[in-house]
């Protein structure tokens, strides 16, 4: 019997991954200490007991204080911060697996509670009237300030800075966060984003600022290491609304970077039924599979059948699984031997504590 595309190794860039089973991105809100660094016996782990996928992305990491939009999420910008990443990737790397950081500024879905009162920021003055999860639980969005110029290029100093430290840490890799309707993903569209200078208008100002956080990056570490996120028919969520331009600027982004030579760009197909949405593609692996001569790795509602589809239709090189790798660490040998897989549970994703995140059983490891 042949081997199902999902268990088949990777050359991604350089770096030699033994499955396409990729764990998302996720949120776990578990660095709940001063610092809010990651530690020993929970975040490294955590991650360490995933170890087996081929590739192990991160959760958002925030790379400055005014990146910040959720509470306890482990940065990249403090000296604790990088101690405590440092025991992750060992971790990760004695069980021979392989990581990268996701690197996160949320924009205007922050919270003037998480900056003494100040308002968050983003390209325009528009509220996304979406939800922050602050300190004190759950609150409404504000109208967030419009960046300066010099914000901006803090901004983007600040993506660099976080992409040194990762290195630093010990990361295989960064994940640009352009994605999910925060801060990049804000200056995409055109409802997020009504400025009239250089960053705004038109769909090349529009993108400007994602080739220059990846122009910066580049001179902290290769550009095979640097991968991206992008989801281009969010529509609803988290403040995002699509217009008639939106596929033309993701369109262009995703051509403009084979000018590239990164490690991968990473897509979502629509987190939302988008059947009547005619700004939308609802299909987006089939979309810009055509358009992106690199490494694809696609998300969202896979499990292992549509997995392997999509790999051995030319679709995407890579499956990026969120949820099901909560619930199941050994995800790879779950999918090797066919075990049933463990459901999740949604009350215990973003709570302080071990329960829901370091006692999901492991079923299929020797
Ligand atoms: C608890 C939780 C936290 C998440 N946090 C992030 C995040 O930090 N960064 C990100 O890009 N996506 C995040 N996502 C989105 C996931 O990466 C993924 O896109 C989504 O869960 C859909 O994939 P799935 O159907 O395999 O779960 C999160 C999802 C969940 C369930």
């Amino acid at each position: 019997m042949s081997k199902q595309p999902l268990l088949t190794d990777y050359n991604l860039n350089g770096l030699k991954l033994p499955n396409r089973v990729v764990m998302a991105p996720m949120t776990r809100s578990r660095a709940d200490n001063p610092e809010n660094a990651p530690r020993e016996d929970f975040e490294a782990e955590y991650y360490a007991l995933r170890a087996s996928a081929g590739l192990i992305i991160s959760e958002g990491s925030p790379i400055s204080d005014e990146a910040i939009g959720y509470v306890n999420v482990p940065g990249i910008y403090k000296p604790a911060q990088i101690e405590g990443w440092k025991k992750v990737t060992e971790k990760v790397h004695e069980k021979n697996g392989r990581i990268f950081i996701q690197l996160w500024h949320v924009g205007r879905m922050s919270h003037p509670d998480f900056h003494n009162g100040e308002k968050p920021l983003a390209p325009s003055a528009i509220n996304p009237n979406a939800q922050s999860y602050t300190p004190e639980g759950f609150k409404d969005t504000v109208t967030p300030k419009e960046m300066t110029i010099a914000e901006i290029k803090q901004t983007i100093e600040d993506f660099k800075n976080g992409a040194k430290n990762a290195m630093e840490a010990g990361f295989d890799g960064v994940e640009i966060h352009s994605s999910n309707g925060y801060l990049l993903h804000q200056f995409f569209n055109g409802t997020s984003n009504t400025r009239t200078d250089e960053y705004g208008g038109s769909i090349e100002n529009r993108a400007k600022i994602l080739f220059e956080v990846i122009d910066a990056i580049k001179q902290v570490m290769p550009e095979q290491k640097i991968g991206l996120r992008l989801n281009p028919s969010l529509d609803g969520p988290f403040g995002m609304t699509m217009d008639k331009e939106t596929i033309p600027t993701f369109d262009y982004i995703v051509n403009k970077l084979n000018e590239y030579d990164l490690a991968y760009v990473h897509l979502s197909e629509p987190f939302t039924d988008v059947s009547d949405n005619e700004f939308a593609v609802s299909e987006i692996a089939k979309h810009y599979r055509p358009l992106y001569k690199g490494t694809l790795i696609i998300n969202a509602g896979f499990d292992q059948e549509k997995g392997n589809k999509v790999i051995e239709e030319g679709n995407a090189d890579l499956v990026a699984y969120g949820k099901p790798y909560i619930s199941n660490p050994d995800l790879v040998e779950r999918f090797e031997k066919g075990v049933e897989l463990t459901d999740w549970d949604e009350d215990t994703f973003y709570v302080p504590g071990k329960k829901g995140y370091l006692d999901y059983p492991v079923k299929a490891r020797d």
